[in-house]
């Protein structure tokens, strides 16, 4: 199963992408938090990209697609399935990655779009801040790092749809019914994943799913 995701900061990249990856036993490749072990290590990397990260301002494309590449080259040696969380961000991101996957046969068959509405994305992080120390979860950096998204990274969303492999989650629920339905919906799609050619994928859209989900 190759799965990416695009979802706003908040809406459960991290929490939702693990309990994929334990589900289909792929790796989880989290371009944040790879980044933030670079500035706990204190590299060269995690040096040059700190202040990015603490402003919640996108580090360059370059840096992030290699380190992409890097971690789905050791994906393929180990089963060739990924979940991806935190790339692409933006239009040139997602036009890079799909070559660099083409280029490994290992293109995603998924693109998981978490949908959730602004204010309950800040009480999110805001309750995480008082737990965790993310230098960026902050309300101002929070309010930044989601207008970035609105501005560049949602509009990624409409190419993934015409592609085909876009699959929305209502992500407002609480987390174990979220995880419900993408296993579900991903448990659904595994045996065709194979055998559907390019020009026949459809993209799905389970948001208005609740009721059978086990809403009331
Ligand atoms: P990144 O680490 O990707 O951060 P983000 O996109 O801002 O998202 P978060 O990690 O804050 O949220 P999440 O969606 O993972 O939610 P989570 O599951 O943790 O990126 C950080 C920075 O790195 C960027 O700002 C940028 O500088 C740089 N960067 C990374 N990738 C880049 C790229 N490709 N290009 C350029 N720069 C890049 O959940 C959040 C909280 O909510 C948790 O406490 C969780 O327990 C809780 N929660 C989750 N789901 C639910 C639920 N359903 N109900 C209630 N609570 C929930
Ligand atoms: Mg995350």
């Amino acid at each position: 199963m190759r799965v990416l995701m695009v979802a706003p900061p908040g809406a459960g990249k991290g929490t939702q992408g693990a309990i994929i990856a334990a589900h289909f036993d792929v790796p989880h490749i989290a371009t944040g938090d790879l980044l933030r072990e670079h500035v706990a290590r204190g590299t060269e990397l995690g040096r040059a990209v700190k202040e990015r990260l603490d402003r919640g301002e996108l580090v360059p494309d370059e840096v992030v697609l290699e380190m992409v590449r890097a971690a789905m080259v050791t994906a393929k040696s180990n089963g060739g399935g990924y979940v991806l969380d935190g790339m692409p961000r933006n239009i040139t991101q997602a036009r890079a990655l799909y070559q660099i996957a083409l280029s490994l046969e290992m293109t995603a068959n998924v693109a998981l779009h978490l949908k959730a509405a602004d204010d309950e994305l800040i009480r999110r992080l805001l309750a995480r801040a008082a737990l965790e120390h993310r230098s960026d979860d902050t309300e101002d950096v929070i309010r930044r790092r989601l207008a970035l998204y609105h501005e560049v990274t949602h509009p990624i969303v409409e190419w993934y749809e015409a592609r085909g492999i876009l699959v929305s989650v209502d992500a407002m629920r609480p987390v174990e019914r979220v995880a419900r339905q993408i296993l579900t919906a991903l448990e659904a799609m595994r045996p065709l994943i194979d055998f559907v050619p390019e020009t026949a994928r459809r993209s799905v859209d389970l948001t208005g799913l609740g009721v059978a989900f086990g809403e009331t």
